[in-house]
């Protein structure tokens, strides 16, 4: 499917941001595992979080929808999930597969995980080696670098103290849920501080976690108490097309309601006010244990700024959309220690390049990250999303800010955000 975006004069209005996409998936993976049902609210129905849905409800867990964005999760306590059937299908999530594949690590029962083509061409290695070392049998294709997966019991796994060659939430969440189910405690040691939902969401279910500094200590837990209820935050990641979208049109004023604020995903909003964008949190306040707040965004003039490998962690899946920022700002922008971008649902180094690029913008990439030079002026283009949600996203802000735009495959925004495309209609002044 293609979608044309026409130019947009100004955004103004106020929407509501789906629900985070990363805490959506863990709260049906730990409601599953909970000795009573957990109620979920402001749940993502995205196709990433509805593959983790359908492959809990292969292992036994009852995944009932209330209504589009409300869940229950009734598992049958820490040892309850049951040996599925069939192939387990993680569709194009990389969550799904690399977090379910830590908790099955240490499972009784043999189970095997596939994707779609994307997946399958991502590194599965990096969850495999350290769950090799607490004793689990997984091996995959490609020498065990690829999906499909197989999860093999092997009578039992143990903890160990791992230190993660990457920053990656996704290995470290991998682990973690690994230890819940191994003898001793489990230690990660990440060289960057990367998303902590998991943390948050174990602390809340009563599970004892340790932290200090960039290691996270998990102690297996006996069941999993409260709580109850899970209210999901909007998600960062979503919201960032509109900060983007707002601060480079002139005369935009936005506010996103109910957008997570957790310090490990606000690397966006820091780097944009670092460049100059008006942004404000308001109504500050908690969803359980994650912080929650209103964005008011403003246009504003921006500078060109320099991003190095500590910050990446923190606004990882942004990177394609601050490209686009970077094109409207003024003077050089440099990001290094990227390199993890070429493993997404797309290599984002080379596709962001590639389609930015063809709207006329001069954007160099570099092994680890890109070179833009400030502010150009874009003309009008047919694009491509490389079956990958943000990249469709990105191109689309660009679009909006400049001459429109005509995106090829843009039905993939489902995978995060099935509602972009109308919310640029809510947000549209003509
Ligand atoms: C995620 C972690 C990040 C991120 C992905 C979601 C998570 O991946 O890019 O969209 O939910 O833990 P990595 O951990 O591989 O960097």
């Amino acid at each position: 499917m293609s979608e044309k975006i026409k130019s947009i004069k100004v955004l103004k209005g106020t929407i509501n941001i789906p629900g985070d996409k990363s805490i959506s998936h863990r709260s049906v993976m730990l409601g599953g595992l909970a000795d009573f049902p957990v109620k979920v609210t402001n749940f993502l129905p995205s196709a990433d979080c509805l593959s983790t849905a359908s492959c809990m409800r292969s292992l036994g867990v009852s995944v009932k929808r209330l209504g589009p964005t409300e869940l229950v999760v009734k598992g049958n306590g820490l040892r309850g999930l049951t040996e599925p059937a069939d192939v387990l299908d993680a569709g194009n999530s990389g969550t799904t597969i690399r977090l379910l594949t830590g908790l099955l690590a240490g499972q009784p029962f043999f189970s095997v995980f596939t994707g779609d083509p994307s997946l399958r061409r991502r590194p599965m290695g990096r969850v495999i080696t350290p769950l090799a070392k607490m004793g689990a049998d997984v091996r995959g294709r490609g020498n065990s670098r690829y999906a499909p997966l197989a999860i093999i019991p092997t009578g039992g796994i143990k903890g160990i103290e791992y230190v993660m060659p990457m920053a990656s939430a996704q290995v470290k969440s991998a682990i973690l849920l690994a230890g819940l189910f191994a003898d001793g405690e489990t230690s990660v040691t990440e060289p960057y501080l990367s998303r902590d939902h998991t943390e948050r969401m174990l602390e809340a279910f009563g599970v004892k976690v340790s932290r200090e500094h960039l290691t996270v200590k998990v102690t297996p837990p006996k069941t999993l108490t409260a709580p109850e209820h899970i209210d999901v935050p909007g998600d960062i990641s979503s919201a960032a097309f509109w900060l983007v979208a707002a601060t480079i049109i002139p005369g935009s004023k936005v506010t996103l309601k109910n957008v997570g604020v957790n310090p490990t995903r606000t690397g966006i909003i820091d780097c944009l006010i670092s460049m100059g964008a008006n942004i404000t949190l308001v109504n500050q306040r908690l969803a359980g244990e994650e912080p929650v707040a209103d964005l008011v965004v403003e246009a504003a003039e921006l500078s060109g700024v320099t991003l190095e490998a500590e910050i990446i962690p923190r606004l990882i899946d942004e990177i394609p959309v601050l490209a686009v920022a970077a094109l409207f700002a003024k003077g050089q922008t440099i990001i290094r220690g990227a390199e993890e971008l070429r493993v997404k649902e797309s290599d984002r180094l080379t596709t962001i390049t590639k389609e930015l690029t063809k709207l006329g913008a001069k954007i160099m990439e570099t092994p680890d990250g890109l070179i833009i030079d400030g502010p150009q002026q874009l003309a009008a283009a047919n694009c491509e999303a490389h079956d990958d949600h943000r990249i469709a996203m990105a191109v689309a802000v660009a679009g909006m800010a400049s001459s429109g735009i005509e995106i090829e495959g843009a039905e993939c925004v489902a995978i995060s955000y099935p509602d972009f495309f109308n919310e640029i209609n809510t947000l549209r002044q003509e």
